[in-house]
């Protein structure tokens, strides 16, 4: 496993994405996951799955000190007083006293940022999370977000795969030091039948969906990818031995002119223009 470091936070720099991930079916994916070697895993209170992330850590056997957990805060939960009761509530979920990192899941548009970002900090000072950051910031959002905290942001946990230009936001996050965390990284199942992917892939021994892994590691990012399979689990790690060449890299770069856009909720913010 290789990691990425930002601020103080020693992230595995593959992680498991939980969202959907619930039940007997999710806890036994997540314990998969753990017992293929993830050491990092990726929830939220919205997912509805602390509590099986947290079933799933103790049914592995794995050390708690060597899993990286990520929990996030909704919008809707964005005012102080909720948010603090809600950390409390993720804690619970997980039976953890505490997360590695803790995110602003989305920014809200009803409660001022530097409310949301006190109460991130707070619960950062309580010893509730290690680390805090953010999702789903556009370059603007990352801006006001900075002027107001008092604790460094560690992460922008963003879409990212090759289908989409993100290069504004990515640089405005790795400008600061912070960790480009990329969620849905092989654009909800879209990858696995791209030709282009699939070619370069073939060139490698490796997937399609690990040459899409594989060009967001080799951009600093942290994949955060999704799977209930085991076998494909196990491929989603297995990228830290091959390299991608120039040419390589320059061709997926060009597929970001697709311009899709898998996460597009109602609530977004206005995104930053390729
Ligand atoms: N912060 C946010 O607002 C936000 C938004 C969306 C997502 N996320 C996070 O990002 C994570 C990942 O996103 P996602 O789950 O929506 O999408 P994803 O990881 O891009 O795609 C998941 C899909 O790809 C398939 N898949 C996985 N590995 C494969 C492989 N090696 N070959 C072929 N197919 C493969 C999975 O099917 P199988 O199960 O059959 O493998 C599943 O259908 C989420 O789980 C969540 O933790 C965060």
């Amino acid at each position: 496993m290789q990691y990425v470091d930002a601020h103080g936070a020693h992230i595995p720099q593959i992680g498991i994405g939980t969202m959907t991930l619930t039940g007997d079916a999710g806890t036994t994916a997540i314990k998969t996951a753990l017992e293929v070697g993830y050491r990092h895993l990726d929830t939220a209170a919205h997912y509805g799955n602390e509590k099986e992330n947290g079933e799933a850590l103790r049914a592995s056997g794995v050390s708690r000190a060597d899993v990286f957990i990520t929990t996030k805060v909704r919008p809707t939960d964005a005012m102080p007083d909720a948010f603090a009761r809600v950390v409390d509530q993720s804690l619970a979920n997980l039976q953890l006293p505490f997360v590695d990192l803790l995110l602003i899941h989305w920014p809200s548009k009803e409660v001022p940022l530097a409310l949301t970002v006190g109460a991130l900090c707070k619960a950062k000072r309580d010893g509730k999370t290690k680390h805090i950051g953010v999702s789903n910031f556009t370059t603007a959002l990352l801006d006001e977000a900075w002027k107001v905290t008092t604790e460094p942001l560690v992460c922008n946990q963003i879409e990212c795969h090759p289908f989409i230009n993100q290069d504004k936001v990515i640089a405005a996050s790795q400008a600061r030091g912070m960790a480009v965390v990329a969620y849905v990284p092989i654009a909800r199942g879209k990858i696995p039948g791209d030709e282009a992917l699939g070619r370069i892939g073939k060139a490698h021994g490796k997937s399609a969906a690990q040459v899409s892994l594989r060009y967001l590691v080799e951009r600093g990012m942290v994949p955060i990818p999704r799977s209930t399979n085991r076998e494909h689990l196990k491929e989603n790690l297995d990228v830290f031995d091959f390299k991608l060449s120039a040419a390589e890299m320059a061709e997926l770069k060009a597929l970001n002119a697709t311009n899709l856009r898998v996460v597009n909720p109602p609530h977004a913010p206005v995104w930053d223009t390729p």
